[in-house]
């Protein structure tokens, strides 16, 4: 340990922004790896509502964790020190007299929470809002290991985040399902996955599942082209086709559907029915929409996941004991590596148009949606 570094007795873990399978698991490796080295760890409500609302929870927003607390919890879905994707304390929404929606700044209080309860470090999980958090208290002089998370893979400086194959492993499962009734009924299933500006979901259950077309944010699309890759397919013989959507897939020259909200990112979804409808026209065909929705983002993480998440949570409790601050533990496969905090940026990661994984859907015949 550097000497300039004084030694930790107590850590905080917070899990901020929209639950991922594998959380739990990272929350898990956290805690048994700190009590290994005789620390302490207190786990932060709901993001950090536990220190900016403790009168809301009857243990004053933190909750000791044990081994016992964590016994049992690697291949659970969600948080047990639970989430939100609100009350942002960095931009904290509040009303004005004139009614205008202002914004403070509150990671003070965190810092001095951390002093009132003697919390030496923290280890933040979540995605880029969680993380420019991190970014912040490290600034004002709180040791921070960041953790990324999100089933959506879009996080920069990292290959992958775990919930992905969680996500991408159900919504696989669903288009086997899906096929068989599709195929029964002659019918188009339109698929709509979540996956925020980035259609890394879309691409691989969408290949890994067999679907006849993919329609993701980064290649924008012409309907009539998808419309004539299902007419070509029913004369081919194939009566029924399978259509995965990106929520925030859109056609040339058209806009994401976006609902905006207040202190929070804007809600995606709705394209799915827009393109079910305008198939169902072009085609005449019976066409149906699912909307896989939260539904990948529940569910236990699959082996994959629960061994990033715990190689994740294990690795940030060594970046501390090796002196480490204000870096984000990233998998660089085969290895586990750190990133500077300040590295991060808000800015996507996209799935590249020359990926192997972009040129295997077209070898393999799947529309995107620009060419048959
Ligand atoms: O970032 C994860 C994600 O599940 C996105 O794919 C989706 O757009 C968003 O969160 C939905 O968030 P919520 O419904 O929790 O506000």
């Amino acid at each position: 340990m550097p000497s300039n570094l004084s030694a930790i007795k107590k850590i905080a873990i917070s899990t901020g922004g929209g639950d991922a399978p594998g959380l739990n698991a990272v929350i898990k490796a956290v805690t048994v790896s700190a009590i290994q080295r005789g620390w302490d760890v207190l786990g932060i409500r709901d993001g950090y509502n536990g220190i900016m609302f403790p009168e809301m929870y009857p243990d004053g927003g933190f909750i000791r964790l044990t081994r016992e607390t964590v016994r049992g919890i690697t291949h659970l879905g969600g948080t047990i020190l639970g989430t939100t994707n609100r009350n942002d304390p960095l931009h904290f929404p509040i009303t004005n007299q004139q009614g205008e929606v202002e914004f403070l700044d509150r990671t003070d209080e965190i810092v001095r929470a951390f002093k009132l309860h003697s919390v030496d470090a923290l280890i933040s999980v979540g995605g880029d809002g969680s993380l420019a958090i991190a970014n912040a208290l490290h600034k004002k002089g709180i040791r921070v290991i960041g953790v990324p998370k999100t089933i959506d893979n879009d996080l920069d400086k990292t290959v992958i985040t775990f919930g992905f194959d969680t996500a991408i492993s159900f919504a696989t499962e669903c288009l086997d399902r899906l096929h068989t009734t599709a195929a029964s009924h002659g019918r188009v299933m339109v698929v709509e996955v979540m996956g925020r500006y980035a259609g890394w979901i879309a691409l691989h259950c969408g290949i890994a599942g067999s679907a006849d077309v993919v329609l993701i944010p980064e290649i924008p699309f012409d309907i009539q082209i998808v419309a004539k890759k299902i007419i070509e397919r029913d004369e081919g013989g194939h009566n029924f086709s399978i259509v995965v959507v990106s929520e925030a897939a859109h056609p040339i020259g058209g806009n994401i559907i976006a609902k905006p909200q207040t202190g929070r990112q804007e809600l995606l979804g709705g394209i799915g029915s827009v393109v079910a409808n305008e198939l169902e026209q072009l085609t005449g065909k019976e066409t149906r929409l699912v909307v896989l929705g939260h539904l990948l983002r529940g569910g236990s993480p699959t082996a994959f996941d629960r061994l990033v998440a715990l190689r994740f949570g294990a690795a940030a409790v060594r970046a501390l004991s090796e002196g480490m601050d204000g870096v984000m533990v990233a998998l660089d496969p085969p290895n586990v590596r750190y990133v500077p905090l300040e590295k991060i940026t808000s800015r996507t990661k996209k799935v590249p148009l020359d990926s192997d994984t972009i040129l295997t859907a077209r070898d393999l015949g799947i529309c995107l949606g620009d060419q048959t």
